[in-house]
């Protein structure tokens, strides 16, 4: 088996920037309730670029950011709930947009924990050798999905992208869990198409709009937070006093605090930029860890959680070694080869 690293990240998110008050003129809310019970003070909404456009970005940041062409990749993979089609795959027309023309592309459905199933399918890919580089993307334009008339959910969600280059190299991903459970299926949940044909009609007149039932998924993510991440510490073997950065998905403030009261932790070990940029669903935690990398904020050698929750439900996590600021090359990444 070969060993995986993350080399490089990147991140895009729209110009439109909407601030809690702009919300206000249009639904019944104000910036301190929603300051308060989720911790957003704004969020991108995407006046121009489809869900395609802002993971193309977010690649090619990452491609800079790694070093690597294009042509390199050997696989594209984009988790999102808002992709512009049923068929093609965003990460077919993102392959389109960058000329990646070797990559193997497809889409994951797993909600906010996206990016996690990504990076730990694309790993899966990389450890056995099949494929040597990888792009994970996570990528959503929310605000196409959202009710704008609903305030219990219109002013969570929002519009970004996030996305890591994975290579063959060093041991920078160290253990992960992933996990679904579909009894929770209806807590939150955007219906597409119902069945309908020729021969049968069971169209239900359902919005096609996103419906959550907020409490239910406060308890479900204040539980499954600590249980993901204290089981990639007992398969990794570390401690959690060892991990220097926990990212998690950003959903809300106070999900946060009590997972790390549960947890007996400072919450500020938690980063957090829900303020800026809301409930970004997929794209979540690849924008914030772009953000820290790009920030400075993350050291060689530093131990990092990334954990996620969300629709289906699902929910994982990824314990990773920083490595990215190393200088690697062929020769490091055949002496990895252990297997
Ligand atoms: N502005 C003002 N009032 C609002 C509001 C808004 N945007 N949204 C809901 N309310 C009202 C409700 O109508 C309710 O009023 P009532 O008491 O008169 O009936 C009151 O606020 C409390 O609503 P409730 O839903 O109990 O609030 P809450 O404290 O549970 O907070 C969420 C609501 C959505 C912020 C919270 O449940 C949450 O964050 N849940 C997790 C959601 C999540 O993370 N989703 C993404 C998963 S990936």
């Amino acid at each position: 088996m070969y060993n995986v690293e993350i080399v490089g990240t990147g991140s895009f998110v729209p110009e439109n920037r909407v601030s809690n008050e702009d919300i206000s003129k249009f639904v019944d809310t104000s910036d301190e309730w929603i300051s308060e019970r989720t911790g957003i003070k704004e969020r991108r909404i995407s006046t121009k670029e489809n869900t395609a456009d802002l993971a193309a970005m977010a690649a090619r940041s990452a491609l800079d950011d790694a070093g690597i062409s294009p042509e390199e990749l050997d696989l594209i993979i984009v988790a999102t709930v808002t992709p512009e089609h049923f068929t093609p795959s965003t990460a077919c027309l993102v392959q389109a947009k960058l000329g990646a023309y070797k990559a193997t592309c497809f889409d994951i459905s797993a909600a906010c924990s996206g990016f996690i199933f990504g990076l730990t399918i694309a790993e899966q890919f990389i450890k056995t050798g099949l494929f040597k580089t990888a792009l994970v993307i996570g990528a959503e334009v929310l605000s196409k999905i959202v009710d704008w008339n609903d305030r219990s959910t219109c002013v969570i969600f929002a519009d970004g992208a996030g996305a890591a280059v994975l290579k063959r190299g060093v041991q920078g991903i160290i253990s992960e869990v992933t996990g679904s459970d579909g009894n929770g299926a209806e807590s939150i949940a955007c219906h597409a198409v119902p069945l309908k044909n020729k021969f049968c009609d069971f169209s239900k007149d359902k919005a096609n709009y996103l419906s959550m039932n907020g409490r239910e998924i406060f308890k479900f993510a204040v539980k499954i937070i600590p249980e993901c991440i204290e089981k990639v510490l007992e398969d990794s073997g570390y401690s959690i006093d060892q991990v220097k950065h926990i990212i998690p998905h950003q959903a809300n403030i106070r999900i946060l605090d009590a997972a790390a009261k549960k947890l007996q932790i400072n919450k500020e070990r938690f980063y957090v930029n829900i303020q800026r940029y809301g409930n970004t669903s997929g794209a979540s935690i690849a924008l914030a860890l772009d953000e820290m990398s790009k920030g400075g904020l993350l050291r060689n050698g530093d131990l990092i959680i990334l954990v996620g929750f969300g629709a289906g439900l699902t929910y994982g996590a990824m314990m990773l070694k920083w490595t990215k600021d190393r200088n690697n090359n062929e020769e490091e990444n055949n002496d990895a080869h252990n297997g």
